[in-house]
């Protein structure tokens, strides 16, 4: 009998075997409406052969690059009296026409980084998926050429079901691949899990369902399931598992999945308010603009009392804003400015001035400490000419976080301050009013598009592209600006207090119900629908970490 493989060597491999549940489903799946001969391309112990082979499966042939794995699934299948063809090699390596055509091609394939991709396996890799159109970068995972390749064993008309990482939908070459996969079944579904199967690695994943290979679609269908128990009331059916969420695959890049994570009545809610004649896209209100660069950020940040100190002009110093755990409140003031200095947090970028009638010698002595520091060798210094003088100053009536974790920041640049590029910056087009735009960002219809047009990076972080910025809904009622400075003060001490949830309720009850004439139960279905976004991509960081 052959022992379990080592820790070291099942990462290597990406072998990470699936859940019995799992099996269960995506082969009975395959095999749904005709037996047929069935592929595992990285087969592992070979449990999904074995279900093939219990199941309808009358041909089966697997792969592994693991000679440990493919003695595995020998044992296995000979205990059960069933018999493969079985490969051992790179699956990149295997030539399509080498094996007939099959029905079902089921498996998990590894999920193995770029960094240790085999050079040999990786060529052949991004060579096939190329042959498919698709053109990978070498950064891509394993998964994906690996999903391409696969395809490419198929009879007309045949199946795919695997297990894929949820990357297939957030990254820009998951989306690539989904694309091409569309284009050539003519149905694609996802299941996707609230809580994580795999217990040993560390990715999110969820399950792929390509049908009548040879066609193509346009949408993908997801259904979002709380866990992989679920599946097995269903017995590989996907009828039975409630209605999916239709996603249309436009632009790769602005395809947004996490709406399809809403239930039934926060959806409703979403598509109701976007809809709505007073609510607005961030673009159709103020030009978004970016913040600056400075390739050392200790050196060009100083506070007021350190610039003194070490004798550099006053004139020199112009108040900024340097991420958006700056902005405190809802107006970013010149007081702020002082209680962020009193912290500790430079909040002064260092503009230096080479004029005519002043002395030179500040100058010389800050070029002295830059070069003492290595500053002009960094980076963005290198780049520019002269090195100690930032470039792209920018002025900006509202300022908002490029992060956010579970609560994302906008403020009124009540201080006229610069900001770097954790902020972006927002000029209000003619006639537009800066602090009611602030205000709305705390509305529970731009906290919730902000969870469906941004990006979950690691540690949970939502990340808002300049891009993205622009799509933001924002509601946009007539309110008086007596009305506005009023909802602002209060919404402005909430927020100072910590009492950051306090202040959306507020914003909420004035502008959407108030205003906007949304009910309560609108807003309750928005505000849900944002919770449980939010909470989806801090508990999944949370779960892999
Ligand atoms: C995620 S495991 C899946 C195993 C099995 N199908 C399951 O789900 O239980 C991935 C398998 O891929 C194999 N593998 C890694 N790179 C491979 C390659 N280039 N060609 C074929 N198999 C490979 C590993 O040895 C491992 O058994």
């Amino acid at each position: 009998m052959s022992g379990p493989l080592p820790q070291s060597e099942r990462k290597a491999l990406g072998a990470y075997y699936t859940h019995e549940t799992v099996v269960r489903f995506l082969v009975g799946w395959g095999l749904e409406t005709r037996p047929g001969s069935v592929i595992d391309p990285s087969c592992g112990d070979g449990r999904f052969l074995e279900a093939a082979g219990e199941m309808a499966g009358v041909r089966l042939v697997g792969c592994d690059v693991s000679p440990q794995a493919l003695a595995e699934t020998e044992e296995r299948l000979g205990a059960r009296g069933l018999s493969a063809k079985l490969l051992g090699q790179d699956f990149f390596t295997l030539a399509p026409e080498s094996v007939e055509p099959v029905e079902l091609v089921v498996g998990n394939p590894p999920f193995i980084r770029y960094q240790r991709f085999d050079d040999r396996s990786r060529r052949a890799a991004l060579a096939s998926a190329l042959r498919l159109g698709v053109r990978l970068s070498r950064l891509t995972s394993t998964w994906a050429p690996f999903l391409l390749h696969a395809t490419r064993f198929l009879r007309p008309g045949g199946r795919l079901a695997m297990v894929v990482p949820a990357e297939i939908t957030q990254t820009h070459y998951g989306l690539r691949t989904l694309e091409a996969l569309l284009h050539r079944f003519a149905s694609l579904h996802l299941i996707a899990f609230e809580e994580n199967f795999f217990a040993g690695a560390q990715a999110d994943t969820c399950l792929l369902l390509a049908d009548g290979w040879g066609g193509s679609g346009r949408f993908v269908h997801l259904t979002p399931l709380s866990s992989i128990h679920e599946l097995r009331l269903h017995g590989g059916s996907l009828g039975l598992l409630g209605d999916p969420v239709c996603v249309e695959l436009t632009d790769g890049n602005q395809t947004r999945f996490s709406e399809a994570y809403l239930e039934k009545a926060e959806r409703q809610a979403w598509n109701r308010v976007r809809r709505h004649p007073h609510v607005r896209t961030v673009a159709a209100l103020a030009e978004v603009t970016n913040g600056y660069v400075t390739g050392d950020n200790e050196f060009f940040h100083r506070t007021r009392t350190a610039a003194e100190d070490a004798g550099l002009p006053p004139t020199w110093l112009y108040p900024t804003t340097r991420s958006s755990r700056s902005l405190l409140g809802l107006r970013f003031t010149a007081d702020d400015i002082a209680t962020l200095e009193a912290q500790g947090t430079a909040h002064h970028l260092l503009v230096p001035q080479e004029d005519l009638f002043t002395e030179r010698e500040p100058l010389d002595r800050l070029i002295a400490e830059g070069k003492e520091r290595g500053t002009p060798n960094r980076f963005k210094c290198r780049r520019r000419a002269p090195w100690w003088k930032v470039p792209g100053l920018q002025d900006a009536d509202v300022l908002v976080g490029y992060m956010a974790g579970a609560r994302p920041r906008a403020s009124v640049n009540d201080a006229r301050a610069f900001y770097t590029n954790s902020l972006h910056g927002l000029r209000v087009r003619p006639g537009v009013s800066p602090l009611l735009l602030a205000l709305g960002f705390y509305s529970s219809v731009t906290l919730l598009s902000l969870e469906i047009e941004g990006r979950s990076y690691g540690g949970g972080i939502l990340k808002i592209e300049p891009r993205e910025l622009d799509r933001i809904l924002i509601p946009w009622p007539d309110l008086s600006s007596d009305e506005t400075a009023a909802l602002a003060r209060t919404v402005d001490s909430l927020l100072r207090a910590g009492h950051y949830e306090a202040a959306t309720e507020a914003v909420d009850a004035a502008l959407l119900v108030g205003a906007l004439g949304l009910s309560e139960r609108t807003v309750k279905s928005l505000r849900a629908g944002r919770t449980r976004l939010m909470k989806r991509r801090l508990e999944r960081s949370r779960k892999r970490s």
